[in-house]
Order: C-alpha cells, then structure tokens, then sequence
C-alpha cells in the first residue's frame, strides 16, 4: 500500500505516517518543515498540484496537516479566517480532488479527513477553527455517497498531546479532559481504515458528547455555557 499523509512533521501526522510504515505500507510523508527520505516539503496554501504532481498515484490519502486559533471570533486579525480554510480545508480538498481521480480509476483507495471535536460540536472561542473541522465532515459525508468504491473516514481528536496548542499561541489550560497521546489517534485511525469505519472519535467516549448534540442540541448548549 502507498500512503501519503498530510502534515507529518509533527504530531499525529509523524506518528501516523510511522505506524503506517510499521505496518509494512510505503509512506510519502509531507510538511512544511520535513526533512528525509519519502518527503516533500511544501506549503500546502500553495504547494498543492506540485505535491501531487511528487507523489503519484496513492491507496491511501491522510489529509491531516492543520492549525488552529482560539480567541474571541469579533478579535481575530484580518487575513487569520482565511489562512485557517486554506490549510484546514481548501489545501485538503484540493489536494483530495488532485488524487481522488487516481483512485477512482484503480477502483480502490481510502481517504482519511482529520478533523476535531470541534467540527462535531461548537467549541467556546474557536468558532473558525470549528468551522473548518465541520465542513470537512460535511465534505466526508457527501462524497463517501459519491464514491462508494473509495473508503472515507473522518478522525475527530479530542485534546492531544502534540505541539498544536504552542503553535495556535494558546496553550491547552484546562484540567479536564486531560490531553492524551498522538499514537493514540495514530493507532485508532490505522484501525478505521482496516475496518472501512465512516467516522470514529478519539479518545472514544468523545461520541457520545457529539451524538447528544446531534439529537439534542438545546441541552448540550444548557451544558456548554454552564461548563464551556
Ligand atoms: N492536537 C490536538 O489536540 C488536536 C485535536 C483535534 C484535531 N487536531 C487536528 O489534528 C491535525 C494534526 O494536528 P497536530 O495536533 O498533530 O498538530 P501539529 O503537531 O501542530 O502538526 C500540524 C501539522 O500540520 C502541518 N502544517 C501546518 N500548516 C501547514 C501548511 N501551511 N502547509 C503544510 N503543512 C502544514 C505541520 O507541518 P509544518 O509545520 O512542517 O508545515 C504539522 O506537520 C490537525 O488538523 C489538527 O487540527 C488536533
């Protein structure tokens, strides 16, 4: 298997990419920052048709690389909603298009969207960030009807030991839940895919917040503004 994983400099994406590579797959890893054997390193705002031009045909898409922001919506500076679709969600989808073609033709291959809890329900001061994570679950839920001969499989990590929050400048300063490792998700996203699962949550208990939501919205927002 050939996989190609988005943002694998750092966090869940260097850990992905090195179960993938324990498991026997051939892994092309990508970052701005990337270094070594298998890598391109590019900006994906910009670097899109390049890194697919590099990476030729693919079984399995990770399209991982992502920042964030927290901080009042009505402060955010000019220019910060833009960048965060552009990586979150126009870099992805456009690199997704480039490669879906491929795929389709070979009549197999398997995306990966990783999103956030916070693309399953509101999160308190990161309404963009939310924004982008949900539309990649809307993009997931549309397109697996598209293409049904392709996997698609939409990650949503809850708090993560990786150096996201340092890098967004808002460090993770709450007690609870308390951030757990990347090979985590790493090794919970491996496992969807060998299992065609549409959408998993990680740590798991995280589904049922987001379920609640779904059915019951009125009450999870009595309990967000009470516990945020
Ligand atoms: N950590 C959490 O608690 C958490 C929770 C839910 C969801 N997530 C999601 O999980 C994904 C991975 O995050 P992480 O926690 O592993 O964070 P991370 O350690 O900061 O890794 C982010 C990755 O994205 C890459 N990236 C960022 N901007 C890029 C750009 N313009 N072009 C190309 N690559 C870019 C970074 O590589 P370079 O810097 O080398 O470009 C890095 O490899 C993200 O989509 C994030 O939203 C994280």
């Amino acid at each position: 298997m050939r996989a190609l994983v988005t943002g694998a400099s750092s966090g869940i994406g260097a850990v992905t990419a090195d179960v993938l590579a324990a498991k026997g797959a051939t892994v092309l890893r990508t970052g701005r920052t990337i270094t070594g054997p298998s890598s391109f390193a590019c900006d994906l705002a910009t670097g899109v048709s390049d890194l697919a031009s590099w990476a030729g045909d693919i079984d399995l898409l990770v399209l991982n690389a992502g920042i964030g922001h927290a901080g009042p919506f009505a402060e955010m500076e000019p220019g910060k909603i833009a960048e965060l679709f552009a990586v979150n969600v126009v870099a992805q989808l456009e690199l997704a298009r480039a490669l879906l073609p491929g795929m389709i033709a070979r009549g197999r291959g398997h995306l990966v969207l990783v999103s956030s809890i916070a693309g399953a329900m509101g999160v308190a001061d990161e309404a963009v960030y939310s924004a982008t994570k949900a539309a990649l679950r809307a993009f997931a839920d549309a397109l697996r009807l598209e293409v049904p001969a392709i996997g698609v499989t939409v990650v949503h990590p809850g708090v993560i030991d990786t150096p996201f929050f340092d890098r967004r400048g808002t460090p993770y300063t709450r007690r609870r839940p308390r951030p757990i490792p990347a090979v985590s998700v790493a090794e919970a996203l491996v496992a969807a895919v060998e299992h065609h699962r549409a959408e998993i949550f990680v740590p798991s208990w995280l589904r049922f917040p987001a379920r609640i939501n779904g059915a019951l919205p009125a009450l999870v927002r009595v309990f967000q503004r009470r516990f945020g």
